[in-house]
C-alpha cells in the first residue's frame, strides 16, 4: 500500500526519532497542527505532580468546535458526518451542517435545563444519531458526560450515576436490536428510584420506538421537544486543555467499577491524530467502527476521532447476526464502506455462520471497497486474522491489530498501514511519542523474547488524567511503587519478538476478563452471585474460548447443601439470571460448578490457579499440598 499519511518505514522511525529527540516539541507540534485552539497554549507537559500529568494546560478549546464548527468552513459542511443504518435496514443520514445545528439545540437545552460546565450528564441510549448528538452537546457546554452501555442493569447504571454524582441522564425510549424491542427508560426509572439520585433533575427522553413509558413530569422531557424550542447555534463554552471531557466506567480486579477521567485536549488529539495515522483516513473514506458508544472504542473511534477530522463514518443500530450472519458484509457492500474496525470475537463467530451456512460467506458480497481492515479489544489469533485478510480484504487491505485500552484514550500499539510490515497475531510497534516495554515484577526491562509486564515509559496526553473521586486508586493502580512509581502499568502481559521487536499481548495479568471483548472484573460477578440469598460463596474464573476470547465461569457454594444434580440446573439457571439483573447479560457465567466449599488454603484464601485448572477441563496435577480441602475440586469438575 503506498501513499499512506506515514508512507514507509523510514517515515515512521523518523517520527519515532523526532518524538524521542524532543517530546514535548513533538507533542505541541501534533497539538497545534490537529487542534483549533481558541487560545494557544504556551506550556505543553507540567509533571510536577506525577503522576498526576498536565497537557497544554493553559490553552483553551471546545471539543464540538473542533469536531463540527470547523467543518462549517472548510467545505465539509455538506459532507455526511453519519450515515445511519437501523435495525430495521431503514437508512437516514446527517451532514456537518445538521449535526451541529442539532448538537446546538441540544446544548442549547442542557443549558436552559441548568446543566452547566463541569456538571456531570450521564448517556443511556442505543446506537444512533442521536448518541452523537448527545454526547457533543455535552461537550459543548462543557458538561462532563459518562456514557453508560445500554446492556448494563438498573443496578449498574445506578452505581455508575451515584459515583460520578450526575445532575441529568439522556435516554431513550427504548432501543432495537436483532428485531427486538428493549427497555431503556424503564430500567433509569428504576436506577433512580434507588438510594443517593436526588441530584438527578432531568431525564431527556429519544423517542425511538415510541413504545409505552412511565412519564414523571417536570423531571422527564422529550428531545425533540427540547430540539424544536431551540436555535440552532450555541456558542461554545471554552474549557481549560485538561477540563474533563467525559468519565467512562470500566473493571478493574478489585471494587467496583471505576470511572476513567479524560482531558478535553489530550484526548482528542489522539483520536483525530490516530485517524490519520493508523487508518489514514482520507476525504472519501467511508469509516465504519462496529463498537458501542458505551465503550471507548465507540468514544475515540464514532464520537470523537471520525468527526474531528471531517470523515464521513457509518453507524449500525443492530447486531452482526440479525437477520441474518452476512449482515456486516451486506453493509460493507451496500454504503461502500472503505474502513472497517470491529472486535476478533465478532469475527470469529461470522467464521463458524459462513462455515455453517454458505450463503453469509463474505465472499458471495461485494466488498471491493474495502481498504484498511482492523481489529480491537482481544488478542486476535493468527487464524482468525488470515480468514479477515483474506475473505474479507481480499489480500488488498492491512490488518491493522490495534491494541489500547479505556485507559490510554486512543491506538498505543499498532501497525501502520504502508509502513509496518505485517505479522498476524502480533499488534507490532507502539505508535511514534508512546515508549512502551516489558519489565518484570520489580520495574527491570526484560530483553526481547522474555514475558513480562506491558508498561509505558513517557507520559502522553490522551492517558487517562485518574479516576474519578478516587486519585490514589489511579496512583497506585496505574503507577504502582513495586514498580518504581515511574511506569504506566497497562495490567497486560506481553512478549517482544526477538528479531523484529514486535509485541504480542498475552492476556490480563489481573483478575480482569475479556469477554467477547468486554471487560469484567471477577469481583464484581462473585459480589453479584454472593448477594442472591442461596449462596455462601462464589469464586469467579475465566476460561480460553474459541469464539469469546473467554468464558465467565463461576464457582458457587451454597448456604444449604451441594445441589442435587436434578436441582442444579434450575439453580443455576436462577442464578445466570440474577447476575444478568445485577450487572447486565454480559456478565452472565456461561457455566456454574457447585461445591460444598471452596478449595482453600489453610490461611483461608481461595486456590484460584486450580479452579483455573478445573475450569479448563485440566486433570489437576499441580501441587496441593496447600490446599485445606482437596476433595471439592473433584465437586467442582462437574458441570451443572
Ligand atoms: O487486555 C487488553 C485488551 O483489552 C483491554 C482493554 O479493554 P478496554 O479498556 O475495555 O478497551 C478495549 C478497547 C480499546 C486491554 O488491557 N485488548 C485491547 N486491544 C487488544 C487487546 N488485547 C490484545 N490485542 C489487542 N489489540
Amino acid at each position: 500500500m503506498k501513499g499512506t499519511v506515514i508512507d514507509g518505514m523510514a517515515a515512521y522511525e523518523a517520527l519515532v526519532k523526532e518524538a524521542r529527540v524532543d517530546r514535548p516539541g513533538f507533542w505541541a507540534r501534533l497539538a497545534r497542527e490537529h487542534l483549533v485552539w481558541h487560545r494557544p497554549f504556551t506550556r505543553v507537559l507540567d509533571d510536577s505532580n506525577a503522576p498526576f500529568f498536565k497537557w497544554f494546560d493553559d490553552g483553551l478549546l471546545n471539543a464540538s468546535y473542533n469536531c463540527l464548527d470547523r467543518h462549517l468552513y472548510n467545505g465539509n459542511a455538506e459532507k455526511h458526518a453519519i450515515v445511519f443504518e437501523a435495525d430495521d435496514g431503514t437508512i437516514t443520514s446527517i451532514t456537518y451542517r445538521q449535526l451541529h445545528a442539532r448538537v446546538c439545540k441540544v446544548a442549547n437545552a442542557l443549558r436552559g435545563r441548568g446543566v452547566g460546565a463541569g456538571d456531570r450528564v450521564m448517556i443511556y441510549l442505543p446506537m444512533s444519531i442521536e448518541g452523537v448528538v448527545a454526547m457533543q452537546a455535552c461537550a459543548r457546554i462543557g458538561a462532563v458526560h459518562s456514557v453508560v452501555f445500554g446492556g448494563f442493569s438498573a443496578k449498574s447504571l445506578h452505581e455508575r450515576m451515584v459515583d460520578v454524582g450526575a445532575v441529568a441522564i439522556i435516554t431513550a425510549d427504548e432501543q432495537k436490536r436483532g428485531g427486538k424491542s428493549l427497555p431503556l427508560k424503564s430500567i433509569v426509572d428504576e436506577a433512580l428510584a434507588m438510594d443517593g439520585t436526588d441530584g438527578v433533575h432531568t431525564v431527556i427522553v429519544y423517542q425511538r420506538t415510541g413504545g409505552t413509558i412511565v412519564w414523571n413530569p417536570p423531571r422527564d422531557c422529550w428531545l425533540h421537544e427540547l430540539e424544536d424550542a431551540q436555535p440552532d447555534t450555541c456558542e461554545p463554552e471554552w474549557v481549560e486543555a485538561d477540563h474533563p471531557l467525559f468519565v467512562l466506567y470500566t473493571s478493574g480486579s478489585t471494587g467496583t467499577p471505576k470511572g476513567v477521567q479524560h482531558s478535553t485536549a489530550g484526548y482528542l488529539l489522539w483520536s483525530a491524530v490516530t485517524m490519520h495515522w493508523t487508518f489514514d483516513i482520507r476525504p472519501d473514506d467511508v469509516f465504519w467502527c462496529t463498537a458501542d458508544i458505551g465503550w471507548i472504542t465507540g468514544h475515540s473511534y464514532i464520537c470523537y476521532g471520525p468527526t474531528a477530522v471531517g470523515a464521513t463514518q457509518l453507524i449500525f443500530e443492530g447486531v452482526p447476526t440479525w437477520p441474518n450472519a452476512g449482515r456486516f458484509w451486506e453493509m460493507i457492500a451496500h454504503h461502500r464502506v472503505s474502513i472497517f474496525y470491529t472486535a476478533p470475537t465478532a469475527i470469529r463467530s461470522l467464521i463458524k455462520a459462513s462455515e455453517a451456512d454458505s450463503t453469509v460467506h463474505p465472499r458471495r458480497f461485494e466488498l471491493g471497497s474495502l481498504r484498511m481492515l482492523g481489529t480491537v479489544g482481544e488478542p486476535i489469533n493468527p487464524s482468525a486474522w488470515e480468514w479477515y485478510a483474506r475473505e474479507v480484504g481480499g489480500g488488498r487491505c492491512p490488518v491493522l491489530d490495534t491494541f489500547w485500552q479505556t485507559e490510554t484514550g486512543g491506538h498505543m500499539i499498532t501497525p501502520l498501514p504502508g509502513a509496518t510490515p505485517l505479522v498476524p497475531g502480533s499488534c507490532t510497534l507502539p505508535l511514534p511519542g508512546i515508549e512502551a516495554a516489558i519489565v518484570d515484577e520489580t520495574g527491570s526491562e526484560l530483553p526481547n523474547g522474555q514475558g513480562g509486564l506491558l508498561v509505558i515509559k513517557h507520559p502522553w496526553p490522551s492517558m487517562l488524567r485518574t479516576i474519578w473521586g478516587n486519585p490514589e486508586r489511579f496512583r497506585h493502580g496505574y503507577y504502582p511503587p513495586e514498580l518504581g512509581g515511574g511506569l504506566y502499568l497497562a495490567g497486560d502481559g506481553a512478549i517482544r519478538d526477538p528479531e523484529t521487536g514486535y509485541f504480542t499481548i498475552t492476556g490480563r495479568i489481573d483478575d480482569v476478563l475479556n469477554v467477547s471483548g468486554h471487560r469484567m472484573g471477577t469481583m464484581e460477578i462473585e459480589s453479584a452471585l454472593t448477594s442472591h440469598p442461596l449462596v455462601a460463596e462464589a469464586a469467579v474464573v475465566g476460561r480460553p474460548d474459541e469464539t469469546i476470547g473467554e468464558a465467565i465461569v463461576a464457582f458457587v457454594v451454597l448456604k444449604g447443601p451441594r445441589p442435587a444434580p436434578e436441582d442444579a440446573k434450575n439453580i443455576a439457571e436462577q442464578l445466570r439470571a440474577w447476575v444478568g439483573k445485577e450487572i447486565g447479560p454480559i456478565a452472565k457465567p456461561k457455566e456454574i460448578r457447585f461445591g460444598e466449599s471452596m478449595p482453600k488454603t489453610r490461611s483461608g484464601k481461595v486456590v484460584r490457579r486450580l479452579l483455573r485448572a478445573v475450569a479448563k477441563g485440566e486433570s489437576i496435577a499441580q501441587d496441593m499440598s496447600t490446599v485445606e480441602n482437596p476433595a471439592v475440586l473433584q465437586q467442582f469438575s462437574h458441570r451443572a
